[in-house]
């Protein structure tokens, strides 16, 4: 009878043999550890993209991308979604466990207590151009107010990191709405330390001096959830980037900074932008949503169908699916309604029946609905990945934290299969 779970896999190259041990994980995920390959048989793996390859072990977040299953720390993404909160979903991400009330009280208070950034930041913000992506604002924010902290000094690496942890958690928020502000010319909002975490974002987002403003808790209840839905999902482009930059040893701030330009790229993060670009596209043009998907499966068309397909859900992303029915939820609450989600609809419903997306197992994926819920909120296109960014935070930072305790960690430096020229003599300028 087969071994259906060795510990053991076995690699025949001409004519040696390895046996290489086996990882298994606790979802019956599996991984051949090839740490010792190339001491063993001179050959490395390839694998572009790294789709087969595990940079890591993690106790975060578990996904399983043929059953469409998202779990932080065992706890499903659908009861978070429904019971949880932005924040208790970030102590979460960072401890593996739920926080008791007074660790959540006391939690909430310290973020909230550093959301205020320092005043010169703001003359950093006037120095940039309106017009400036707000991606390229808060990558370059987030990078530079590491230099506000380091005259501080720590006797604990941990007490350091959390610090930052806090920091960072803090101020994305405030980061985010004044990259915002300085954009539409209106003056910078303070953050209130009565309000919650996503109440005060709203408030920094759409405030102003001249009257109250008090955000719709409708609003505020949305984008909790489109905060905890984006909070972390393992390996993906940007967290890899945040663990790959944090590897050498780099700070947090710069870590994270490097994983906010990582997520702006249209496959990834930016895709949330791209969608409702797409959709006002067939609102606006002439061409149907059925005229639109035959381009987007014509291999010479660019059209791609963006929020559609997935490195590894082969499924419905469930992130998806929850923000689907968020999006008729908020938009009938609000007493708004969006052409745009008709089109987003249909759009769904040919995919689903279209023998491309099916063989291709292409299904909506988180950019797909989240769009239309940021509109409803009032939020502009152009700050939509900024705002997946602000969902990410602890997904990233938490990430960032479970490297620097991994006595496996070390410095990524991948390989590669070099095809170049073989070795010559340099040539002299008059002789070429
Ligand atoms: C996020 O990794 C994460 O976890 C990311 C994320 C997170 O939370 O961090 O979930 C967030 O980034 C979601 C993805 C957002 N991006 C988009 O919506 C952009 C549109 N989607 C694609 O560009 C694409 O699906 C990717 C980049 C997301 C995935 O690319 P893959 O897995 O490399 O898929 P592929 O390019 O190998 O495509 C397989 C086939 C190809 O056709 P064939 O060559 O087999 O004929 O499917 C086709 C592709 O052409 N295809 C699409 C398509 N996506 C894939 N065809 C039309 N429209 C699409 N959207």
């Amino acid at each position: 009878m087969a071994d259906s779970t060795p510990d053991t896999a076995r690699l025949i190259i001409g004519d040696q043999e390895i046996e290489l041990p086996i990882i298994r994980g606790r979802e019956g995920d599996a991984a051949v550890d090839i740490r010792g390959l190339r001491g063993k048989t001179g050959y490395i793996t390839y694998d572009p993209g790294l789709g087969n390859t595990g940079s890591c072990t993690s106790e975060i977040t578990y996904l399983n991308g043929e059953e469409g299953i998202l779990r932080y720390s065992g706890y499903p993404i659908e009861e978070l979604a429904k019971q949880s909160s932005f924040l208790e979903v970030a102590w979460l991400l960072f401890k593996r466990e739920l926080p008791s009330r007074d660790e959540l009280q006391a939690f909430e208070k310290e973020v909230i207590y550093h959301s205020m950034v320092h005043e010169d930041l703001k003359r950093f913000f006037s120095s940039l151009p309106k017009a400036g992506h707000p991606m390229a604002i808060c990558a370059a924010t987030v990078g530079a107010i590491s230099t506000f902290y380091e005259a501080v000094r720590y006797e604990d690496p941990d007490d350091e990191h959390w610090a930052a942890a806090i920091r960072l958690l803090a101020k994305m928020p405030t980061i985010a709405a004044y990259s915002y502000k300085h954009s539409v010319g209106q003056p910078f909002m303070y953050p209130r330390n009565e309000l919650s975490y996503a109440a005060n974002t709203l408030y920094m987002m759409f405030g102003t001096p001249c009257e109250a403003y008090d955000p719709d808790p409708v609003v505020v209840r949305a984008l909790d959830l489109l905060l905890i839905l984006h909070a972390d999902h393992e390996q993906n482009c940007s967290t890899s980037t945040v663990r790959t930059v944090g590897s050498s040893h780099a700070n947090m701030f710069a870590s994270v900074s490097a994983g906010i330009s990582a997520l702006w790229g249209p496959l990834h993060g930016g895709a949330n932008e791209k969608v409702i670009e797409m959709l006002i596209a067939i609102r606006d043009g002439d061409r149907s949503a059925s005229e639109f998907m035959e381009l987007a499966k014509d291999k010479n068309s660019p059209v791609r169908l963006m929020g559609f397909g997935h490195r590894v859900y082969k499924n419905y992303d469930p992130r998806a699916r929850i923000l689907k029915k968020a999006c008729h939820d908020v938009l009938s609450r609000t007493g708004t309604s969006n052409p745009l989600l008709e089109i987003a609809l249909e759009l769904e419903d040919i995919a689903l029946a279209d023998p491309y997306f099916v063989e291709r197992k292409l299904y909506p994926n988180v950019d797909f609905y989240s769009g239309l819920i940021y509109q409803a909120l009032g939020i502009p296109v152009e700050m939509f990945t900024v705002f997946f960014a602000l969902g990410r935070m602890p997904g990233w930072i938490a990430q960032w934290l479970e490297f620097h305790r991994d006595q496996d960690a070390k410095i990524n430096r991948p390989r590669q299969v070099y095809l170049g020229h073989e070795t010559r003599s340099y040539v002299a300028l008059d002789e070429r």
